[in-house]
């Protein structure tokens, strides 16, 4: 009974939240280089300059000009230029992780630390680094867990080629994931093509830069092409290789068993179904072209991509679960609270977060559930937690119960779902397991790890890592292979 022996505990980090080095080692910039840091009622702003050289700032979500190019600005702060400056202190915290008792890492890998331009060219420093950051891992038994691209795209790709709108990128993507398939051959088994795919849709994330339903959805199959191509690619460099997708799956509840709300349950849910059967059925489902269909979308297609789709399927599927939602007919008169990405409908039956996110473990034995009985592969949880404010107490800890607690409920949700319901879970891999840049404001404010890093919000800070109450909890949890929560 409970979690198999060889169950993957870890936790997960994503390069321009935790990196740093912006620019070091011959690193190019990434879209992601241009944003600055936000708050809950500030919105982070992308800077750029116009195609007549003016300096710009428009919120993360809008389009930028046409011919805009993304621009560092001198007199800006931006959060991810060092970030918890993983770059220079890989051992320090790859040795707490071990500490911890780690068995799995999952990060990303920066393609524009790889290839500065997004183009055939290698940056052989970049490279090294991962080297080092990957033996290190190895060091203490501790299995890489590779997110290839997550949440942004190499400028000058952006810039140059309006992103993944264009095809061409998908021929540079496919050399980024062939350079590190058989660079780490051998050393890296698990890897997942692109994070959240059913967020991306602004500027920074895929460089498009008129986010329009027609950019974002052709832009997505051109993202669907490129991720079936790319776990092809990896299952002939090695067939070892285990291949996933990354969806943020945010579960929708009807608001009322009145009919209509369960409908408007349905159509929120499909959103996100949407991205898993594509990806692990290898179609598009047929409420997907109607959807196309009613709205003018059209999707350009080339002759070959629905059998690539088809056969590129991938073999597990990597999820974030942070919290759920509900669905009304009546969305105008719904009351909304702060959410991943985008606000969602206030649960009466749950209470939130500090910035919003509806706190429900059960919601993940119901994800769990759903997606297994739904598509019968492995299931990784490679997201969770709590973002919260954490105070450094004067003996060098954070006394962080709220954590605990979170992830204690969330822990024998999942457990119930393996025991109980039979899921096939491989693993579990907490977010920004050492603190880390948020991704939706910016902040260092808002804090989900077991590790304490001493940066704030403009950017002062020794970088000092403290080890929170919850380090020695989650040591324990994994210990005992998840029995004693
Ligand atoms: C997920 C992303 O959406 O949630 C991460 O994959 C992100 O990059 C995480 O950091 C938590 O969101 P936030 O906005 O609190 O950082």
């Amino acid at each position: 009974m409970g979690f198999p022996q060889n169950f993957l505990w870890g936790g997960a980090t994503a390069a321009n939240q935790y990196e740093g080095g912006y620019l070091a080692g011959g690193k190019g910039l990434s879209t992601l280089d241009a944003i600055t840091g936000g708050s809950k009622d500030q919105p982070r702003m992308i800077t750029f300059k116009t195609k007549e050289g003016e300096v710009q700032q428009v919120t993360r979500e809008s389009s930028l000009p046409e011919g805009a190019v993304g621009y560092v600005d001198p007199e800006q702060y931006y959060p991810s230029h060092v970030a918890t400056d993983f770059y220079h202190h890989y051992k320090e915290d790859i040795a707490l992780f071990a500490e911890m008792g780690f068995n799995c890492f999952r990060f990303s890998i920066s393609w524009a630390r790889v290839c500065p331009k997004g183009l055939k060219e290698i940056n052989e420093e970049g490279l090294a680094f991962y080297d080092r950051v990957i033996d290190e891992l190895l060091k203490y038994n501790i299995e890489p867990v590779v997110t290839i691209n997550h949440f942004d795209i190499p400028m000058y790709l952006a810039d140059t080629y309006d992103g993944w709108s264009d095809r061409n990128v998908i021929d540079y993507f496919l050399f980024f994931c062939e350079t590190i398939f058989k660079r780490y051959k051998g050393k890296v088994k698990y890897w997942m093509t692109f994070n959240e795919i059913n967020f991306l849709r602004s500027w920074t994330q895929i460089g498009i830069h008129n986010s329009t339903p027609q950019s974002k959805f052709q832009a997505a199959h051109h993202l669907f092409v490129a991720s079936a191509k790319a776990v092809e690619l990896g299952h002939s460099i090695n067939p070892e290789n285990q291949i996933g997708m990354m969806v943020a799956y945010i579960p929708s509840y009807p608001m009322t068993s009145k009919p209509e709300d369960v409908w408007a349950a349905i159509e929120y849910n499909r959103q996100q179904e949407f991205y898993m059967d594509v990806q692990v059925k290898g179609y598009y489902p047929e409420h997907q072209l109607k959807k196309y269909e009613r709205e003018g979308i059209t999707i350009h297609k080339e002759a070959g991509d629905d059998d690539w789709i088809a056969k590129g399927t991938v073999d597990f599927i990597g999820f974030s679960y942070y919290m759920s939602t509900a669905s009304t007919a009546d969305p105008e008169n719904a009351k909304y609270v702060g959410g991943n990405q985008v606000p969602a409908v206030k649960n009466p039956y749950l209470n939130e977060s500090e910035w919003g996110w509806a706190i429900d473990p059960l919601g993940l034995r119901i994800s769990l559930v759903q997606m297994y009985e739904r598509y019968h592969v492995p299931l990784f949880i490679v997201e969770n937690g709590f973002g919260a404010v954490d105070e450094l107490t004067v003996a060098g800890t954070v006394e962080d119960d709220y954590r605990i607690d979170y992830f204690a409920k969330h822990i024998q949700c999942m457990k119930e779902a393996v025991e109980l319901d039979g899921v096939d879970l491989i693993g579990y891999t907490p977010w920004g397991c050492i603190d880390l840049v948020s991704a939706g404001t910016g902040e260092m404010k808002k804090r989900y790890g077991f590790i304490y890093v001493d940066m704030d919000d403009q950017g002062n800070g020794t970088l000092k890592r403290y080890k929170k109450k919850s380090f020695d909890w989650y040591k324990e949890v994994i210990r005992s292979n998840g029995e004693k929560l």
